[in-house]
């Protein structure tokens, strides 16, 4: 198993060490893990002036998985655009073909009373939010920033992108959303904005087609303002939610809080033969950055869902993810999702923790 490690910014460094420590017990147990680490975002640009340096994706391309800790950072903001360390991490996902990013929503018991919703709304709640990640605005041409001049000679600046999906992007997606809806509860809700957009008219034309390979999955479509307002109204009507680039952006993020803290959940982007890269969801923090604060559970987790999707090691998977759970349950939290009688623990001693559990 060759591993590309990339700790990216900010917290990301602090945070990959932690799942460097996990992966170093299951060498000790005679994995064959092999990690080899590379640059990428604001540290790509520090030393080879490129978000994505060359060396670094034929390093992602060579080996059977990717881990990312996070990428940007203040310091990069003034940069030109693709010299910024988000296009970095555009960039991988698009090379290595990662059109599937798997993000779960997924409530701790423990954590109920850290999400601002009602433990009630919350409690029991596990979604599964597959995000197409390779098209959309994201992507789309022609794209850019230009002067136009009316029919006056009046000129002024024009920001434009362009939403754009082919039905095989569509297909692959649907697939992978209805093969997991299959695995759990067998519902999938498409979530797109079919009432105003032909981008998304197609999305729901393609995903009911896709749906007949699969008549014990109960289909249902949601609008995105819709869905946005039912995420927290109520939570877990949703089991599985297939949805676009932008949407699934937005949507992942509001996902996440419900679960109390975005430090708590992993995500997994895959392409069509399961390789895959996994990072946790939130970004790089540069205001707890350098400071051993950071939750490190959701990349932990996040390497959980490598063995479980990439190496297809269910029981590696599960050991981790208990592990994780025994630390919630002892009471350990970092700053994020502490409450008043819990253990305040570092971003290291957290990582020690979950090692200890395993
Ligand atoms: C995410 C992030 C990225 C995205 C940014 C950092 C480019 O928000 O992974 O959700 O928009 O996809
Ligand atoms: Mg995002």
């Amino acid at each position: 198993m060759k591993i590309a490690v990339l700790p990216g910014d900010g917290i990301g460094t602090e945070i990959v060490a932690q799942a460097m420590k996990v992966l170093d017990v299951l060498k000790k147990d005679g994995m064959k893990i092999e990690t080899e680490e590379a640059a990428i975002g604001g540290a790509g640009y520090d030393t080879a002036g490129d978000p994505l340096p060359e060396s670094t994706l034929a390093l992602a391309k060579a080996s059977d998985a990717v881990l990312l800790g996070a990428v940007g950072g203040p310091r990069y903001d003034k940069l030109d655009r693709p010299l910024r360390p988000e296009r970095g991490l555009l960039r991988i996902r698009k090379e290595l073909n990662l059109f599937a990013n798997l993000r779960p929503a997924l409530l701790y018991p423990e954590l109920a009373s850290a999400s601002t919703l009602k433990p009630e709304v919350v409690a029991g709640l596990d979604i599964m939010i597959v995000r197409e990640l390779t098209g959309d605005v994201y992507f789309g041409q022609p794209r850019g920033i230009e002067v136009r001049v009316d029919e006056n000679g009046k000129g002024e600046r024009v920001g434009f992108n362009t939403m754009v999906y082919s039905e095989s992007e569509v297909r692959r997606v649907a697939h992978v959303g209805f093969g997991i809806a299959m695995k759990r509860g067998k519902k999938l809700c498409s979530v797109e904005k079919a009432n105003v957009l032909e981008c998304s008219e197609l999305w729901r034309d393609v995903v009911a087609e896709v749906a007949k390979d699969y008549p014990e999955v109960e289909l249902s479509t949601m609008y995105v303002d819709n869905a946005a307002m039912q995420l927290v109204r109520n939570p877990k009507q949703f089991d599985v939610i297939v949805t676009g680039n932008i949407f699934g952006d937005i949507l992942s993020d509001e996902a996440s809080m419900l679960s109390g803290s975005i430090g708590m959940l992993p995500s997994a982007s895959l392409d069509e033969n399961n390789k895959g890269m996994y990072e946790p969801i939130h970004g790089s923090a540069p205001d707890i950055a350098g400071k051993n604060l950071a939750n490190p559970l959701a990349t932990i987790l996040s390497v959980s869902m490598m063995f479980k999707y990439t190496f297809g090691d269910q029981a590696t998977a599960d050991r981790i993810d208990n592990a994780v759970k025994k630390v919630i349950a002892k009471g350990y939290r970092t700053g994020d999702i502490w409450t008043e009688g819990c253990e305040k623990v570092s971003c290291g001693q957290m990582g020690d923790a979950v090692v200890a559990a395993m």
